[in-house]
C-alpha cells in the first residue's frame, strides 16, 4: 500500500510524514516543489529509509503527477502543498493563486484521470484528502460562536481566498465527478519544524537573538492553537474513517490572544534559558498591524470528536513548552532554514 503526500517537506506535511512512518510501514511518496518553505532537513532521518520516496516537483505539473500516480498506484493522496503565509499573500498574491488555486485544480485533474481508471475495489477505497484552514470562514467577534462546518465561507486575505477557492474545487470534483474527497479545516498549528516566518517560531528565535518581538496592532487578535502532532493524528483519523464529501473542522480548544502567546513564550524562555540581565518580555514591540487582520478565529471541533473520536492530546501549556524546548535543542535545523531568502523576507516585512 502507498500514499502520495504533497507538500511533505513543509511544516505540517513534514511532521505528518515523520509521524506516519513512525507508526506504519506503508510507502510514502512525497511530492514537494521545495519552495522557500520546503526543507529536506526536516526529513533527514528518512534519507536512507526505503519507505520514503522524495520527488521534487509541482502539484500543478500534470505530467509529473500523472506519472507518479501511474508508477506508484497510491490508495490515497493527502494534499498539504500550498503557499501558506498570510503576510506573504498580502505582499505578493500571485504565487498563492498559482499554487493554491491552479495547482489544486491541476492536481485534482491528474488524480481524477488516475482514479477513473482504477478497478472498482480500488476506486471505491481511494481517498483525496485536502488539508485546508479555518481562515476560509473569515473572522469572528468576541461573542460569536466558534466556526462550525456549516458556517459560510467569508475569506478575507489573498491566502484565505485562495484556500477557499481550492476547497470549492475539491467539493465540486466530488459532487460532479464522484471523486472520493474529504476536506479538513484546521486552526493555527505550532510545534517542531515550524518555519520562523510564523508568529511562534519567529518570537522564539528573535527572543534568543535579542531582537524585537513584533506584535501587530494591539496584539488582541485571537487564534485557536493546535499542536501539529495532534493535527497529524486528526488527518490520519479522517483518512481512515471520515465520510466522503464531508468537511471536518480541526482545532485545539485553545483560544489565545497573540500578546498572551508571546508573553507565555517569554516566560518559558526566562525559565529555560534565562538572559544575563532582564527578561525576554522587555523585547516585545508593537508594530504596524497586518492589512485586513482577522480579529478572532475559533474552531468547533465537535463533529470530528463525535463522529471519529478524535481529540487533541496536548493543551496549549504542554505543547508550547515542548515547542520552545524543541527550538532550543535544534539550533542546527534553525541555522539551515534561516538562509538568504529568509533574511530577505525579514528585511522586507520588518525592516531588520
Ligand atoms: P508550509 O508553507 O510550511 O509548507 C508548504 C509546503 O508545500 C512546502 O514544503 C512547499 O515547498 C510545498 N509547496 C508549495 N507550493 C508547492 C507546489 N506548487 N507543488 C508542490 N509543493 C509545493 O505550510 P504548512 O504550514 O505546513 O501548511 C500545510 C497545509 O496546511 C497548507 O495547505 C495550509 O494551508 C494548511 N494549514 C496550515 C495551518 C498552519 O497553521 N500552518 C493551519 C491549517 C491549515
Ligand atoms: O488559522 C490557520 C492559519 O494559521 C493557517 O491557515 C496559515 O497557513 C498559518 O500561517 C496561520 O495563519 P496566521 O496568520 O494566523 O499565522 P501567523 O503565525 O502568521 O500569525 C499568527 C497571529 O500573530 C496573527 O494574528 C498575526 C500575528 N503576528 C504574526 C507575525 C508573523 C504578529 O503579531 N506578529 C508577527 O510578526
Amino acid at each position: 500500500m502507498t500514499v502520495l503526500v504533497t507538500g511533505g517537506a513543509g511544516f505540517i506535511g513534514g511532521n505528518f510524514v515523520l509521524d506516519w512512518l513512525a507508526q506504519s510501514d506503508e510507502l510514502v511518496i512525497n511530492l514537494d516543489k521545495l519552495t522557500y518553505a520546503g526543507n529536506l532537513d526536516t526529513l533527514k532521518s528518512l534519507s536512507e529509509d526505503a519507505r520514503h520516496v522524495f520527488v521534487k516537483g509541482d502539484i500543478g505539473d500534470k505530467r509529473v503527477v500523472s506519472d507518479l500516480l501511474a508508477q506508484y498506484q497510491p490508495r490515497a493522496v493527502i494534499n498539504f502543498a500550498a503557499e501558506s503565509h498570510v503576510d506573504r499573500s498580502i505582499a505578493s498574491p500571485a504565487e498563492f493563486i498559482q499554487t493554491n488555486v491552479l495547482g489544486t485544480f491541476n492536481l485534482l485533474e491528474s488524480v481524477r484521470g488516475y482514479w477513473q481508471e482504477l478497478p472498482e475495489a480500488e476506486k471505491s477505497a481511494f481517498r483525496f484528502l485536502h488539508v485546508s484552514t479555518d481562515e476560509v470562514y473569515g473572522t469572528l467577534s468576541l461573542t460569536d460562536a466558534p466556526f462550525a462546518e456549516t458556517n459560510a465561507y467569508e475569506p478575507n486575505s489573498p491566502y484565505s481566498a485562495s484556500k477557499a477557492a481550492s476547497d470549492h474545487l475539491v467539493r465540486a470534483w466530488h459532487h460532479t465527478y464522484g471523486l472520493p474527497v474529504i476536506t479538513t479545516n484546521c486552526s493555527n498549528n505550532y510545534g517542531p519544524y515550524h518555519f520562523p516566518e510564523k508568529l511562534i517560531p519567529l518570537v522564539i528565535l528573535n527572543a534568543l537573538a535579542g531582537k524585537p518581538l513584533p506584535i501587530y496592532g494591539d496584539g488582541q487578535q485571537i487564534r485557536d492553537w493546535l499542536y501539529v502532532k495532534d493535527h497529524c493524528a486528526a488527518i490520519r483519523c479522517v483518512l481512515a474513517a471520515g465520510r466522503l464529501g464531508q468537511t471536518y473542522n480541526v482545532g485545539g480548544w485553545n483560544e489565545k490572544a497573540n500578546l498572551e502567546v508571546v508573553q507565555t513564550i517569554c516566560q518559558i524562555l526566562d525559565e529555560l534559558k534565562p538572559k544575563a540581565s532582564g527578561r525576554y518580555a522587555e523585547q516585545i514591540t508593537f508594530v504596524q498591524d497586518r492589512a485586513g487582520h482577522d480579529r478572532r478565529y475559533a474552531i468547533d471541533a465537535r463533529k470530528l470528536e463525535q463522529e471519529l473520536g478524535w481529540k487533541p492530546a496536548e493543551t496549549f501549556e504542554t505543547g508550547i513548552r515542548k515547542t520552545v524546548q524543541w527550538y532550543l535543542e535544534h539550533r542546527d535545523w534553525v541555522e539551515n532554514v534561516t538562509t538568504g531568502a529568509y533574511r530577505q523576507w525579514l528585511t522586507q516585512q520588518y525592516g531588520v
